[in-house]
């Protein structure tokens, strides 16, 4: 997600942070989380694709018919996919990922949830995904492109072994100082590398130690979509063959799939813009083996094979 400008985020939450609890809705487990826009909503115009700003979701599709009849799940005439509405999603949170959910990560996350920009957060369901992976592959050092107040990055310390590596980059530390007191606390802080400034420079910078090719097993990129193309060229070079590189927001609020003239804001329309070239180059990309996830917002996962 791109950075928000401007912001101040040092120290405790100042009150200019905390919503006004009149228009925070907190569905769930009594946390605001991140909310979406729907195309189902036109009438409201340009609504930013990811904003605390709640918007009413209509459900595509339900078992049960306006007449009454029930009717298959699954036809000929239905899209099998399972996210429908608000109240699936509402289940699953509360069925497997909340009870799941570490308790520093959920710390963290009550935290980043009092953050004006608390939605750049990834939500718990993603940071689980990805710890899974990791544990999975048995990786040991990784990249994160895009750190915020560190939730994925934690996610990532909890699930590398004692003597993994997370070289973790941002634009801005303030960010991250607001959740490094929680990682710290989860006793994985020094598994964290963090690097502060623009990441193209970073990674060049990993890149001119030769030491350093293919030396990543998994990389996280979660920053300036507009980048996504540049990180993956130099990601491909660090990460080694068979790890992989998670790209978040792939489908950027279902805005890739809507009308050219959809009413989005321009700072959407241009990331979508940017999502929807990045998606046509990894789809056309054979030095990856790439899956679209639909999860959360979107996430592409790329192996690396040569
Ligand atoms: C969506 S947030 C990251 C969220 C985090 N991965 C998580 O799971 O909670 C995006 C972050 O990217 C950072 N960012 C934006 N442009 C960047 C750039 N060019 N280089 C490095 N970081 C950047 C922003 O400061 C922001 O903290």
């Amino acid at each position: 997600m791109y950075m928000a400008a401007g912001t101040t985020a040092v120290g405790p939450a100042p009150i200019s942070w905390v919503r006004a609890a009149a228009t925070t809705r907190r569905p769930f487990d009594g946390r605001r989380r991140r909310s979406s826009w729907r195309p189902e909503s036109p009438a409201r115009g340009a609504v930013g694709i990811h904003s605390a700003r709640k918007v009413a979701q209509g459900a595509r599709s339900t078992a049960m018919a306006a007449d009454g009849e029930v009717k298959n799940i699954h036809t000929n005439d239905s899209t099998k996919t399972l996210l429908k509405n608000e109240a699936l999603y509402e289940y699953m949170l509360n069925t497997m990922v909340y009870p799941r959910e570490n308790e520093h990560l959920r710390e963290l996350r009550h935290i980043t949830e009092q953050h004006a920009y608390g939605f750049m957060l990834s939500p718990p369901e993603e940071e689980q995904l990805l710890s899974l992976l990791l544990k999975v592959m048995g990786a040991r050092n990784t990249i994160e492109v895009g750190v915020f107040t560190g939730g994925s990055v934690l996610a990532a310390a909890l699930a590398i072994p004692d003597d993994g590596r997370i070289v973790a980059i941002d634009v801005s530390r303030e960010y991250y100082d607001l959740g490094r007191p929680v990682i710290e606390k989860a006793g994985v802080a020094h598994k964290v590398d963090f690097r502060e400034g623009p990441a193209l420079g970073h990674l060049d910078a990993l890149l001119a130690d030769e030491g350093n090719a293919g030396a990543f097993d998994f990389a996280f990129v979660d920053a300036d979509k507009g980048n996504y193309g540049n990180y993956h060229e130099q990601l491909l070079r660090l990460v080694r063959v068979g790890g992989v590189i998670a790209y978040d927001n792939t489908l950027w609020g279902g805005s890739v799939a809507m009308p050219d003239d959809a009413p989005l804001t321009e700072k959407d329309r241009e990331v979508r813009e940017a999502i929807r070239a990045f998606n046509a180059r990894i789809a056309a990309d054979t030095r990856v083996e790439a899956v679209q996830l639909p999860v959360a917002d979107g996430i592409t996962l790329c192996r690396r094979v040569v």
